[in-house]
């Protein structure tokens, strides 16, 4: 093998005259009269290579077979560029190398996509020859974004005086929410072993263990619906501290995330980053992890309501429903097209049963519901919601639910149709005061919004017998442009507290012995109070690499349905492990 002195980024017009060589694949060839030029390509850069006809002939045969991805080694000299060919694009574009040894070490069939253009194929064509795609220049700096943020991360947890402790992949259940992934035992038959959602018990155990500061970068498994920023199994920075209290996890939550951002892309992101509570994110945004880069709200709207004629929204408010509105800028060419295109949106995905709209023109309010409304209740609406002409209100009326999340879900669907979404701006926040439970209409119970461990807001203690629904708890996230980066809580360490809380969820004794005896008896020999929180790494990256696609930022991901489509995982197994682990598989009725 040709031993490399300089990978295929580094050299520059300042090695000129010296012998070097170089590894890597061919990355585009051109033959020009008897000169060929390679593009040499490796994790660093390219570095253009000439093979000219003063090789010997054994050499020269060899150049004549050489295709794109072959990968080889070679000597030679560098050279300047003639000044007309120099390329100031990339940082080694003012040389050539003019080769004089080559060999080969594997020649490449031809590649089923171009590697140079990472669009040239499908994404089932790319994920099925992923290793491939991971050549790709794009999936190269991602990967490096990766390892810098998990790097940063460390660096700053243990300047923090955090310990990194690895807790177990095979584990009991946790209650995260989702579904567990199972793994069956051989030795106990019957007996599953979960893939954990998060180390969220082992956390506070280590805490108990007089741990103090504790932090990992943990693989973490949840079978649930995925989504672009969701996969079956992804990586959580994960925190837990002894000791405090909610305004010092927002702190280190914050100054994590500030380091993040300067240290991989020299952003200074503010010194402290907005806090408001779940109620108000909801009442502004419509939803409890809003995107702030641009000014589109919540406008509450049953006060005109109550002064209109328009029947179906007062019986909305009749039935204890709410009606809201947003005002979309400089919508006047809105067209009947767009917003029946609106409207069905809507309608298809958030459960609205329609889109009410008003367009603002010469002052006053016209088409859609504007006839409902008297004159002076338009003036009224104009001059609260601040509508100009050629802005289009619009309106949904519905249970609270389904009008928070359709116009959450409008006012970012205006935002990209009318491009006001600053694509540079970072927008963190931290969301607080969340209710402890929320009310599960199917099962007819209290469900714990976070998890059981989470601790009530210590001033709405009282209401736990009498109005559960409107406890908040010690419970945060933190939301960048949108997206819920991370999330955590105040946990309970006292066991009485939290046997009420296993009552008010309906847990029942036995039941709280059997799935979390192991951290009830803990807390009994001497639990420090506690909280922490977990960052999603993968939403991290893909932030930092300006994507909104998760898949983008991990190696070796799984599609939309949880497969993977390079190794063709999930895949069947033998009778025999089937066997040995005291399972058979029961087969469809229609075989
Ligand atoms: P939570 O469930 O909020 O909290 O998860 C923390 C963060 O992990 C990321 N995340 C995901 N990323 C990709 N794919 C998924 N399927 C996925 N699920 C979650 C999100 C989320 O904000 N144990 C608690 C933390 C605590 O209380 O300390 C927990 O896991 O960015």
């Amino acid at each position: 093998m040709i031993k490399r002195t300089h990978t295929c980024g580094e050299l520059r017009a300042s090695n000129i005259g010296e012998t070097i060589s170089l590894n890597g694949w061919i990355s585009k060839s051109r033959d020009l009269g008897g000169l060929r030029f390679i593009d040499l390509r490796d994790r660093y850069g390219k570095t253009q290579i000439v093979f000219n006809e003063s090789l010997n002939k054994d050499a020269l045969a060899k150049v004549k077979r050489l295709g794109l991805e072959d990968v080889i080694g070679i000597t030679g000299m560098v050279v300047a560029r003639p000044d007309d060919a120099k390329n100031t694009n990339i940082p080694t574009g003012e040389i050539d190398v003019e080769v004089t040894e080559l060999e080969v070490y594997n020649e490449s069939d031809p590649s089923p996509f171009d590697i140079n253009d990472r669009n040239s194929a499908g994404e089932d064509h790319r994920l099925k020859y992923r290793y491939l795609e991971l050549r790709t220049e794009e999936l190269q700096s991602n990967m490096v974004m990766r390892h810098k943020a998990a790097i940063a991360t460390r660096n700053f947890m243990n300047d923090g005086g955090f310990i990194e402790v690895e807790t177990p992949v095979l584990m009991k259940s946790t209650p995260e929410g989702a579904r567990d992934f199972l793994v069956p035992s051989r030795i106990h038959k019957g007996r599953f072993y979960a893939l954990p959602q998060s180390p969220q018990t082992y956390k506070q155990l280590l805490m108990v263990s007089g741990m103090d500061k504790y932090f990992q970068i943990v693989k973490c498994f949840r079978d649930e619906d995925f989504r672009a920023d969701r996969q079956p199994e992804f990586t959580q920075i994960d925190i837990e501290m002894s000791f405090v209290e909610q305004d010092d996890v927002v702190e280190l939550g914050t100054n994590l995330t500030r380091y993040l951002w300067k240290s991989t892309l020299d952003v200074d992101l503010p010194e402290s980053f907005p806090v408001i509570t779940y109620y108000d994110a909801l009442e502004k945004y419509g939803s409890d992890k809003p995107d702030t880069r641009f000014r589109i709200e919540l406008n509450e709207f049953a006060s005109y309501v109550e002064r209109s004629d328009f029947n179906a929204f007062k019986s909305v408010l009749d039935a204890d429903g709410r009606v809201k509105a947003v005002v979309c800028p400089n919508a006047e060419s809105y067209s009947r097209k767009v917003i029946d295109e609106l409207t069905d949106k809507m309608k298809t995905y958030y459960g609205a049963k329609g889109l009410a709209w008003m367009k603002c023109k010469a002052g006053v309010l016209d088409g859609g519901i504007s006839k409902f409304f008297p004159e002076d209740v338009q003036k009224n609406i104009i001059s609260d919601l601040s509508v100009n002409d050629g802005d289009v209100i619009f309106i949904i009326g519905d249970k609270a639910k389904v009008v928070f999340n359709a116009l959450g879900a409008l006012r970012i669907e205006l935002a990209k149709r009318e491009n006001l979404i600053d694509e540079k701006a970072w927008a963190p926040l931290w969301v607080v005061d969340f209710p402890l439970v929320e009310w599960n209409e199917d099962s007819e119970r209290w469900d714990a919004l976070h998890h059981p461990f989470t601790s009530p807001h210590p001033e709405d203690v009282e209401k736990m017998d009498t109005d559960p629904g409107n406890i908040r708890s010690l419970g945060y996230d933190i939301v960048m442009n949108g997206y819920e980066l991370g999330g955590g809580s105040i946990r309970i360490h006292d066991k009485d507290l939290q046997a009420k809380i296993f009552t008010l969820l309906g847990i029942s004794d036995e039941d709280a012995d059997e799935k979390f005896g192991f951290l009830m008896n803990a807390f009994k020999y001497g639990a420090p109070p506690h909280g922490g929180m977990a960052f999603g790494l993968d939403r991290i990256v893909m932030l930092l690499v300006g994507s909104n696609q998760i898949r983008d930022v991990i190696a070796f991901p799984k599609t939309t349905s949880a497969i993977s489509l390079m190794d063709n995982s999930p895949s069947p197994v033998d009778e025999q492990q089937l066997d040995d682990l005291h399972l058979s598989i029961i087969e469809d009725s229609d075989g």
